[in-house]
């Protein structure tokens, strides 16, 4: 059984990969990506020798990288590949268009064409836009705020009309903030945590009272692992972890975890359009797929920091931009730095 997953030298596509790989011995793995400044083939090196999986490096918005792969049956995909920070889409949103619509345009018509028998398009609780009160569910009406957000819920509405116009089984994933290991220090929590040991000021931006759901990345792999296999075609899933917190809130469980002052908190200027609060109605995954979360926000937070704690080398690395030389030396790829986040 052949997956391609899209993205998987990424956060959350990495932790994907390790747990298919573990828990499904049937399936083989091609994972397609193109090594952006958030692709980190250090990620997976504990599986890159596994023969049930093979690494591709391409860009989904170019076809001519992407279809080669379907020579061989894919079973299923399951779609990951994306620009995926907020900040960076206000200042370079057409990049976001390339890769997260026009990219996902690509992938959808190649598995219409090669008969893929599922695909699971990651999106995110970002397509709803904001709310001050209530949850969302699978029927809430879309309001995307930023260009990223923008971006995702096109591609939501172009897998949905492969699905409606020609019966592509595909589900759609609507999930709130993942946190975990192997995550770019430009999303708060690693950002936070890094600087943080290294004694830096952690930029909380306006009051700090944004609201986020917080999803531990192994809670949610096992989900998307059930929608592959059970989901049902032409479904939204939303998968949530009901952990609710102010950035402030964070912010304080990570400088008390590494003993680390408050007096780091640094209040910067707010991101336009900011979205005040995200808050999904994850019910319809546990009723129809029996998805439950299994860690509690203290203990995955807590195993999430240690993370950082004991593989300093990696994020040092990603910080530093020194793993981006070394993919330039050996795969000839120029890539961004984390220093180039903004
Ligand atoms: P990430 O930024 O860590 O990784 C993205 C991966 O996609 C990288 O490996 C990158 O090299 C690859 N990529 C980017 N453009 C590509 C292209 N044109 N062709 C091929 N590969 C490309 O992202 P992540 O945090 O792992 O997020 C994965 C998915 O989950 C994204 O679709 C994102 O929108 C969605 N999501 C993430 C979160 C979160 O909290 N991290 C929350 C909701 C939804
Ligand atoms: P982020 O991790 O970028 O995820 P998203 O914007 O997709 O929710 O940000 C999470 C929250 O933390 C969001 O409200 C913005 C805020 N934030 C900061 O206050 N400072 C930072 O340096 C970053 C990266 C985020």
């Amino acid at each position: 059984m052949r997956v391609l997953v899209t993205g998987g030298a990424g956060f959350i596509g990495s932790n994907f990969i390790r747990h298919l790989l573990s828990d499904r011995p049937e399936c083989e793995i091609i994972n397609f990506d193109k090594l952006t400044y958030a692709g980190n083939l250090e990620n997976l090196t504990d599986v890159e020798d596994n023969p049930r999986y093979h690494f591709v490096r391409g860009d989904v918005a170019m076809r001519a990288e992407l279809e080669p792969v379907f020579k061989e049956k894919i079973w299923g995909i399951v779609h990951f590949a994306a620009e995926s920070h907020v900040d960076r889409s206000l200042y370079s949103p057409l990049t976001f268009v390339e890769t997260n619509v026009f990219g996902t345009g690509n992938l959808l018509d190649l598995a219409l064409r090669h008969k893929v028998e599922r695909f699971v398009h990651i999106s995110t609780d970002e397509v709803y836009g904001s709310t001050s009160s209530g949850k969302f569910t699978e029927a809430s009406r879309l309001n995307p705020t930023s260009p990223y957000s923008a971006s995702k819920a096109s591609s939501d509405l172009l897998a949905l009309a492969y699905f409606k116009s020609f019966a592509l089984p595909l589900v759609v994933d609507r999930c709130t903030n993942n946190f975990g290991p192997y995550q770019f220090p430009e999303k708060l929590i690693p950002l936070f945590v890094t600087n943080a040991l290294e004694d830096k000021p952690l930029p909380v931006y306006g009051d700090g009272l944004y609201v986020r759901d917080w999803l531990f990345v192994a809670d949610h792999c096992r989900a998307i692992e059930k929608m592959l296999f059970e989901g049902r075609p032409g479904e939204i899933y939303n998968v949530g972890g009901s952990n609710e917190l102010t950035n402030l809130d964070i912010t304080r469980r990570i400088l008390a975890r590494l003993r680390k002052p408050e007096s780091l908190i640094t209040h910067v200027a707010d991101r336009p359009g900011h979205d005040r609060r995200y808050a999904l109605d994850a019910s319809k995954l546990e009723r129809e797929l029996g998805w439950k979360s299994r860690r509690s926000l203290e203990e995955a937070l807590d195993l999430t920091i240690d993370w950082y704690v004991n593989n300093r080398s990696w994020w040092q690395k990603v910080k530093s931009g020194e793993y981006q030389q070394y993919y330039q030396k050996n795969y000839g790829v120029r890539l961004g730095s984390a220093k180039d986040a903004v």
